[in-house]
């Protein structure tokens, strides 16, 4: 096990996981109620520092190692995990949002990096609701109103739509993202990490295809957007979106050019 900074920074992360634990349960005199949530605020941010400058500081001073390439994403898992059950312990937590695999753009997908892992939404919605407590909201792959009543009648109490809102005049999708959403392409979509680093599905296009979505060289997050970025430019100058990310769910075909309330009232139909 080498002892250098970058390991080192590691091992703090977690060290880091009982102090930001143990700031809810100290003695109030010591971190008083108002405060807890700032100083774990700050633990947690501290953290969050340390794991982008370990990788860092391991490329840059030559110090990578198995080892440490072994402890780094432990380390982020212990804390992820920690956080998780400290919230709904301290019933911080209000619902639970079911996300499939068919959702769009980035997910919440931090302990494991085999995607394989992630059910649809359909298969993960009963799972969930039988499990918790809690209220559960479907997401991935709903995008109209029988997408929304067959949800509900897997018991989620309500929905979560991305990918539908995106053709609306209030959402910020770019020229090229908007037409690629209107083409026949966006029947096709996949998981990638080339634009951010991170697993995220967006509609195949020519980066994606050329390279292959999960192509290993991709920097890690969040370094591959600063390396795409020029070639993005240029090519969007051009009014191109072969280097951008085009993110869309598996279904897009309930985007619509109607303001979002137009299509929230839709949607709405079938609760
Ligand atoms: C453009 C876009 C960006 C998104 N970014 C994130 C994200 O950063 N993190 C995340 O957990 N989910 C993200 N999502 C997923 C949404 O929160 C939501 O779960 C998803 O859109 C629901 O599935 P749908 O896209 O099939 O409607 C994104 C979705 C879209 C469409």
């Amino acid at each position: 096990m080498p002892l250098n900074l970058p390991n080192l920074l590691t091992w703090l992360r977690i060290v880091l996981i009982p102090l930001f634990v143990g700031i809810f349960y100290f003695e109030k005199s010591w971190v008083s109620g108002p405060n807890q949530n700032l100083v774990a605020t700050i633990i947690f941010t501290a953290a969050a520092i340390t794991d982008w400058l370990d990788g860092w500081l391991a490329r840059k001073l030559n110090q990578t190692s198995a080892f440490g390439a072994f402890l780094d994403p432990v380390a982020d898992k212990l804390m992820v995990a920690a956080a998780l059950i400290t919230l709904v312990q301290l019933e911080r937590v209000d619902a639970i949002i079911a996300q499939g695999i068919e959702a769009g753009g980035h997910r919440g997908h931090f302990l494991e990096d085999d995607l394989s892992l992630q059910p649809g939404t359909f298969a993960l919605v009963p799972q969930i609701v039988r499990a918790v407590k809690l209220p559960v909201i479907a997401a991935g792959g709903i995008a109209d109103a029988s997408g929304v009543a067959a949800a509900m009648a897997l018991g989620a109490a309500g929905v979560q739509v991305g990918t539908a809102y995106l053709l609306c005049p209030e959402a910020t999708t770019s020229k090229v993202h908007r037409a690629a959403l209107k083409s026949e392409g966006a029947r096709h979509t996949a998981l990638t990490t080339l634009f951010t680093g991170r697993a995220a599905r967006g509609i195949v296009n020519r980066l994606m295809a050329e390279l292959g979505p999960l192509n290993g060289a991709a920097p890690d997050f969040p370094l591959a957007t600063s390396a795409i970025a020029p070639l993005r430019a240029k090519a969007e100058a051009q009014g191109r979106g072969d280097f951008s990310p085009l993110w869309s769910g598996q279904n897009a075909s309930g985007c619509r050019e109607v303001p979002a309330a137009e299509l929230t009232r839709s949607l709405a139909a079938g609760l």
